[in-house]
């Protein structure tokens, strides 16, 4: 494979203080010249009380790391929030924004995730915006137009040059046994490309990423990574993602 590929793990709410240490016990194991490789750029997104520990597994082995989420506001009374400066101490240089989760469980409109987005790009930081359907949306045929509300409120208030740094990450919420075939997964990227007008953005899928599945959603041509959910909590998961893009 000649393009970049980007293998993610978002860890949602797993993996605890002790669980991050142990897992950076066994990670990267055998694959220990994975951070030599050009061509490949892992990473991890954890819980805020992991990034700690996080943060130096990820040193060690040469991945990048990041948070889940942030808010736009530096400081001040908003409580139960983490600012950016607070992550900079921990040396976060990328953050998820907008997953399905933060979407559909915590309500998080589009004009918040946007603002969110351009604040993490104001701080040199790089986020990773999500977007995608839910199963309703896809059956009842609103797939673009969803997809088209979410991408447009973020773009309509970045510069194209704040575009170009954003790693989007294509998240249908289609539910439990429902994944997106490689040809969805591809249409979908391909017009979100187009859509964003730039041709070079990078664009990850995610949705059950798995070892059986990496290798042909990864060779698709608009398909530049994964978002890694559920198989990128153990190091023997995640890193069969990894042996099936080598192979
Ligand atoms: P999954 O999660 O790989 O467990 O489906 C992906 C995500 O929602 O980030």
């Amino acid at each position: 494979m000649s393009k970049k590929i980007y293998l993610y793990g978002n860890w949602k709410m797993n993996n605890t203080y002790r669980e991050t240490e142990k897992f950076f016990e066994e990670f990267p194991g055998v694959y220990e010249p994975f951070k030599n490789d050009a061509g490949l750029e892992v990473g991890i997104f954890a819980p805020f009380t992991s990034l700690w520990p996080l943060s130096q597994g990820a040193k060690k082995c040469g991945i990048v790391f990041g948070a889940q989420n942030v808010y736009y506001e530096p400081k001040g009374a908003f409580t139960g929030e983490i600012s950016i400066p607070m992550l900079k101490e921990y040396d976060v240089t990328h953050i998820i924004l907008g997953h399905s989760e933060r979407r559909h469980i915590f309500f998080e409109p589009d004009e918040m995730i946007a603002k969110k987005t351009k604040a993490v790009l104001e701080a040199g930081m790089t986020p990773v915006f999500c977007y995608g359907e839910t199963l309703e949306e896809r059956e009842s045929g609103n797939t673009f137009t969803v997809m088209e509300r979410q991408l447009k409120a973020v773009l309509d208030i970045l510069t194209p040059e704040e575009a170009a740094k954003v790693i989007y990450a294509y998240e249908p919420a289609i539910g439990t046994g429902k994944t997106a075939t490689p040809d969805q997964a591809e249409e979908v990227c391909k017009w979100s490309r187009e859509l964003i007008g730039n041709p070079k953005v990078v664009i990850l899928y995610g949705g059950s990423v798995k070892g059986s599945n990496a290798k042909e959603l990864l060779s698709m041509p608009d398909i530049d990574g994964a978002l890694v959910g559920g198989a990128s909590l153990k190091p023997a998961s995640f890193l069969e993602i990894y042996g099936a893009y080598k192979g």
